[in-house]
Order: structure tokens, then C-alpha cells, then sequence
């Protein structure tokens, strides 16, 4: 028995040391270095074939003599999924799948497993029992037999049962139950989690069968979770929603085989996912067509696009000094916007009360937000309201000018996912207008002009 090695793992980054810092040098993260048990046979790799070698030594070859076959994609039968992942399931692609506990990502995968009806799906887990899995299938109501269940958390014997079933489609519910006997810290831990899914992804790249890893995410991001996967998997998906609401969003942050502007969208019924089609239900029933002071600005968070809804209340001050109030919003920001409108609009906000509020407790540091906070402002103040379907993504300069904005494509193929039929862009942004595109995009310069354009 080899003697038994540890090593100290940042648990953010997943960076490695010899010896405890106090502060990672990768992430700069204070106080994340945990002392983990390492113990790998050097002489002896892990296989994911037990004791065949299929190692081939590789040479160097010239690009132009490298055939490349268009890859036969698999049909997820989940439409939504399908967009996603850029057209289909590649084979040999390692997914994962992340998002906090409980929102839904076992019982998306179980259903795609169920869909699947001829491929011979086999869903390890690590979490719930036979018993469990199958009674939550009673109440998806998909019948398969090419399904095949197995609760399992040694990698070992993962691969010991995959060489006897030959699956076409590998699930693994979840990444962090995990555990190879090639390293001895606990499940979940950071070298655990690196030392089963490299194991995985040699499995998968060596048959050509994808593999799809559930992880899971806590909300201060602690765990040993996706972060440290994200380069090593092909393609990273993130599962989210609000657990109390029924909408969850699917969306790609990683994907080497597709973009990763796709999303797709499902509601959580009591009989599992159904995919949402026309995405803008959801946002039709938020409101009311004719509330003034409202409006939706298509910002980045990170780099996921979001659409977010301003509201806005102007009513005239009735003591001395108007009250400028914002919550979600810069303040500073609000007053240059405000006086913007004031000396290139000419509108007299200097005798309001301002109210600015960012829906749903979020907070935006966007420019690209500007141009919706003015319309909300205006909209309110004149008590005209802006249609729900339109948009706006600019940034407002101190002389009135409508200012480009970062990565305008993916906003736009945003908010026409999401059902908006106008969007208010900069005109230096320099868009074509896609003649087969369902949104109108309205490129302007000035913001007078846009002004013009909703209020007359
Ligand atoms: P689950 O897939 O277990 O979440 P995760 O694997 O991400 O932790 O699903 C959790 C929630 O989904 C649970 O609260 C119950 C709900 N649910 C439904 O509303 N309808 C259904 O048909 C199923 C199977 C689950
Ligand atoms: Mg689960």
C-alpha cells in the first residue's frame, strides 16, 4: 500500500499546493485551501476498461490530412434540449448539467433517458434509490424498456457494469457522489470530483458514447462543483429558475459544439418538463399592456443575457428638494440620466419626485440599461405607456447620443427568443437587420429620436 499523499486544494478554483496559503495566487480567493488525501498509483492509471489498455500513442499529423466526418447527432426528443446543445447530442461529448438542489435537473434528465426510446440509456445515481427513480418515472408516465437504472458511486464499478450493459447513453446523477478508488478523499471534494470525470472522460472519448454529469451548485459556490468540470466537459448547461416559480431555463455557457447564445425553456408541471414553445408567455402574463413607467432593457449578467424589467414613478415634488429614489440602480447614474433628459430633452424633472425600481430584486451596473431607464422615466411622466414588446439595449452619453453597447447579438437573439417584437439599439452598433428575424430592430442615434418615435 502506497503511503498516503495529501495536497491542499483551493476550493473555488480548484488550484493545487503543496502547502496551505491563505490566499489563492489563482483566484485570490481568501481562506479556500482544504488539506484533501491523494493517493494515486502512478504505475497503475486508472481504466475505464479494466485491464485492456487502449491507449494509442498518437503522431503528429498535417491539418489538411485529418478527415473529418460531420458528426451523426443524437435526437434528445426534447426539442429544447436539441437547440441547446447546437443540434442534437454529439457522441463521445462529455455534458454537464448544473444548478442548485431542487431544481429539477434529475427529473430533466430522467426524461430525456425515457425519451430515448432506442438508444439504451443507463442513468447511474448516486443519490436516490431504484425504488426512488422509478416511482418519480410513474409519474413522468414515459413508458421504456431501453432504459436501464443503476444505483452505483464507485466509478470502478460504474465501468465494470457498463462493459457488460454497452450503454449508447451515459448518465451520471451526480458528479459529486462519485468516488474512485484510485484517490482516497471523500466524495464531493475537489480531487474527487477531477479524478471521476477525467475517468468519464476517457470512457467517453474512447467509445464514442456521450456522457451526460449532473452537478450540483450551492448558492455561495463553495462546493467542489462545476467550476473545476467547466474545462475539462465539452459542454456546460445550467439549469435555473426560481425553485417557487414554475419556469426553468436551460442555457449553455461552454459549448464546443454549438453556440452558446442557445436557450430553452420548461415549465415544471406535476407530470415533469414541458417545454415551453413561445417563450414570451411567461413574460405576457407579468403585466399589464397599459402600466406606464414600465419597461425592459436587454442587459448581460455575467455573460448571460437577461432581460429585466424597469419601473419607474415621476410625480411632482411637494416639498422643496425632489426626491431622486432607486433600488437595483446607480444613483449617481439615475442623476446624469436625469439631467440628460432635462437639458437635451427638455423635460422639467427638476420639480419631480424620481422612483426607479430594477423588478425582482436584481441589480444592474449594464450602460446598455440607460436607454430603458429614460424611456421608463419619460413613459411615466408623460403617462404613456410603452408596449410590452419592445426592448431597448443602448447607453446614453452625456449629449443625448444613443451609445453602442458590447455583444448587441446575443441581446437581440435574446429578446427574440423571448418574444419581444422591437428592440432600440444604437445605430453605431452596426447590426443587419436579418430580413427573416421576427424582431424589428430600431437603430438610432440620438435620444430624441426614440423619444419621438414611442411618445410622438
Ligand atoms: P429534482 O429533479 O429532484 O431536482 P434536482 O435533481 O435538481 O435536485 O426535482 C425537484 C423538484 O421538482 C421537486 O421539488 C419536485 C418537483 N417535481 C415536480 O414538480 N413535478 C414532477 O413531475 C417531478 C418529477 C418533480
Ligand atoms: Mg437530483
Amino acid at each position: 500500500m502506497a503511503k498516503a499523499k495529501s495536497t491542499y486544494f483551493c476550493q473555488s478554483c480548484g488550484a493545487q499546493s503543496p502547502k496551505w496559503l491563505g490566499k489563492c495566487p489563482a483566484c485570490n480567493e481568501w481562506n479556500t485551501f482544504v488539506e484533501e488525501l491523494i493517493q494515486k498509483d502512478d504505475k497503475n492509471t486508472p481504466q475505464w476498461k479494466s485491464g485492456t489498455s487502449t491507449q494509442i500513442s498518437s503522431k503528429p499529423k498535417p491539418i489538411s490530412q485529418i478527415v473529418y466526418n460531420e458528426a451523426h447527432r443524437i435526437n434528445a426528443f426534447d426539442g429544447e434540449l436539441n437547440r441547446v446543445l447546437g443540434g442534437g447530442i454529439v457522441p463521445g461529448s462529455l455534458v454537464l448539467i448544473g444548478g442548485e438542489p431542487g431544481i429539477g435537473k434529475s427529473t430533466l434528465m430522467l426524461q430525456i433517458a425515457l425519451s430515448l426510446g432506442t438508444e439504451k440509456v443507463l442513468y447511474v445515481s448516486g443519490e436516490e434509490s431504484e425504488q426512488q427513480i422509478k416511482m418519480r418515472a410513474e409519474r413522468l408516465g414515459i413508458q421504456s424498456d431501453n432504459c436501464y437504472i443503476l444505483s452505483e458511486t464507485s466509478t470502478q464499478n460504474i465501468f465494470k457494469q457498463i462493459e457488460v450493459l454497452e450503454p449508447t447513453i451515459l448518465i451520471i446523477d451526480s458528479i459529486q457522489t462519485l468516488t474512485s478508488s484510485f484517490i482516497e478523499s471523500g466524495a464531493g471534494s475537489i480531487s474527487q470530483v477531477r479524478e471521476c470525470t477525467s475517468e468519464l472522460l476517457r470512457y467517453a472519448k474512447e467509445s464514442g458514447t456521450p456522457v451526460f454529469l449532473i452537478g450540483h451548485i450551492t448558492k455561495e459556490g463553495t462546493l467542489a462543483g462545476p467550476k473545476v468540470l467547466e474545462h475539462m466537459v465539452d459542454t456546460v448547461l445550467q439549469f435555473e429558475g426560481d425553485r417557487h416559480l414554475a419556469y426553468r431555463i436551460l442555457r449553455t455557457t461552454k459549448n464546443r459544439f454549438g453556440s452558446t447564445s442557445e436557450l430553452g425553456i420548461y415549465e415544471m408541471t406535476g407530470f415533469g418538463l414541458r417545454e415551453v414553445t413561445n417563450p414570451s408567455e411567461i413574460l405576457i402574463s407579468q403585466r399589464d399592456d397599459t402600466l406606464c413607467g414600465i419597461t425592459i432593457g436587454a442587459t448581460l449578467e455575467g455573460n448571460r443575457p437577461l432581460l429585466i424589467e424597469i419601473q419607474s414613478l415621476v410625480s411632482i415634488a411637494t416639498y422643496g428638494t425632489p426626491q431622486r429614489s432607486c433600488t437595483g440602480f446607480d444613483a449617481k447614474r439615475l442623476n446624469m440620466l436625469l439631467a440628460v433628459l432635462e437639458k437635451r430633452g427638455g423635460f422639467r424633472l427638476g420639480t419631480q419626485d424620481v422612483f426607479l425600481n430594477i423588478a425582482g430584486g436584481i441589480r444592474v451596473e449594464d450602460p446598455a440599461m440607460d436607454l430603458a431607464v429614460c424611456t421608463s422615466i419619460i413613459s411615466s411622466y408623460q403617462d404613456i405607456y410603452i408596449p410590452k414588446e419592445v426592448c431597448f439595449a443602448a447607453e446614453v452619453g452625456l449629449g443625448g447620443e444613443i451609445r453602442a453597447v458590447n455583444r448587441i447579438e446575443q441581446r437581440i437573439s435574446e429578446a427574440e427568443k423571448l418574444g419581444f417584437k422591437e428592440i432600440f439599439i444604437s445605430k453605431y452598433n452596426k447590426v443587419v437587420q436579418d430580413p427573416n428575424a421576427k424582431i424589428k430592430i430600431h437603430a438610432i442615434g440620438k435620444l430624441d429620436e426614440a423619444l419621438g418615435e414611442l411618445f410622438g
